[in-house]
C-alpha cells in the first residue's frame, strides 16, 4: 500500500501510471473496509462435491464522489461485483475551497444498505461531509468512507458531523496549505488522473 502511495506522491508520475497505482491502492483499502461486508451462506458444487461458502449480496451501494472518486470505483467493483452504483457529483471552489454539488444519482432508498462511499482526498472535509450528508438524507446508516491521503482537519470534521461514518485512509499527513490542499499530500489527484493540470 505506502509503495503504491509513494508512487501516487511522486509528481513525475504520468496519468497511466497513476491510474495504476490508484487501483491497486484502492483494492487494498476496500478489502479493510469491507470485512464485515453482510453477506448470505450459499452452497456450490466442487468437481468433488457441495462446498458451503457466502455471497456479498445486492445490499452493497458504492458511492464513488466524482471526479476523482472514479479512479477507484473500477477497483472497488472487482471486490463487490454485485453493488449498486450511486454517483455524487462535489466541485471545490479554487478560491474558497468550499464544495458545491452538481449532480446526485443514488438508488432510491438507502435504509438498509451497506454504503461504501469513494473518494480519494480528504482535505477540508467540506466535500465528506456534504455527501454523507446526502447518503444519511437518503436513509444510509451504515456508512463506511476510503480514502487514499486525509488532512487532519478532514478527518475532525467528519467525525464532528458524522461520528458513526469509519473512515478508512493509508496516511493522515500534515496539514493544508493556504489553497486548503494537503501538505505533503499528492496534488490535485482528479487533475492527475485525467491529467487535466
Ligand atoms: C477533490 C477530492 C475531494 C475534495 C476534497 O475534489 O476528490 O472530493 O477535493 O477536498 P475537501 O475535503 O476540502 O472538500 P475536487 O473538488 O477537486 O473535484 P474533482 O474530483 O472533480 O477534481
Ligand atoms: N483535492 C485534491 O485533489 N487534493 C488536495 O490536496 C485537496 C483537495
Amino acid at each position: 500500500m505506502h509503495d503504491a502511495l509513494t508512487t501516487l506522491r511522486d509528481a513525475s508520475t504520468p496519468p497511466e501510471i497513476f491510474r495504476r497505482m490508484a487501483v491497486r491502492i484502492s483494492l487494498l483499502l476496500a478489502a479493510e473496509a469491507t470485512r464485515d461486508v453482510p453477506s448470505e451462506p450459499v452452497t456450490v458444487q466442487t468437481p468433488l462435491g457441495p462446498a458451503g461458502g457466502r455471497r456479498v449480496g445486492g445490499g452493497v451501494v458504492v458511492v464513488p464522489v466524482l471526479r476523482a472518486g472514479l479512479g477507484m470505483l473500477d477497483a472497488v467493483l472487482e471486490l463487490l461485483p454485485n453493488a449498486r452504483v450511486g454517483h455524487i457529483g462535489l466541485q471545490r471552489d479554487e478560491l474558497t475551497a468550499v464544495a458545491s454539488q452538481y449532480y446526485s444519482k443514488l438508488p432510491r432508498d438507502l435504509t438498509g444498505t451497506f454504503v461504501l462511499m469513494i473518494d480519494p482526498m480528504l482535505a477540508t472535509g467540506g466535500s465528506a461531509v456534504a455527501a454523507l450528508d446526502l447518503l444519511q438524507q437518503a436513509g444510509a446508516r451504515d456508512i463506511r468512507m476510503i480514502c487514499i491521503v486525509a488532512a487532519p482537519e478532514g478527518v475532525a470534521l467528519v467525525e464532528q458531523h458524522h461520528p458513526n461514518v469509519h473512515v478508512y485512509t493509508p496516511v493522515i499527513d500534515q496539514g493544508l496549505n493556504a489553497h486548503k490542499f494537503i501538505v505533503p499530500g499528492l496534488g490535485d489527484f482528479g487533475d492527475r488522473l485525467y491529467g487535466t493540470a
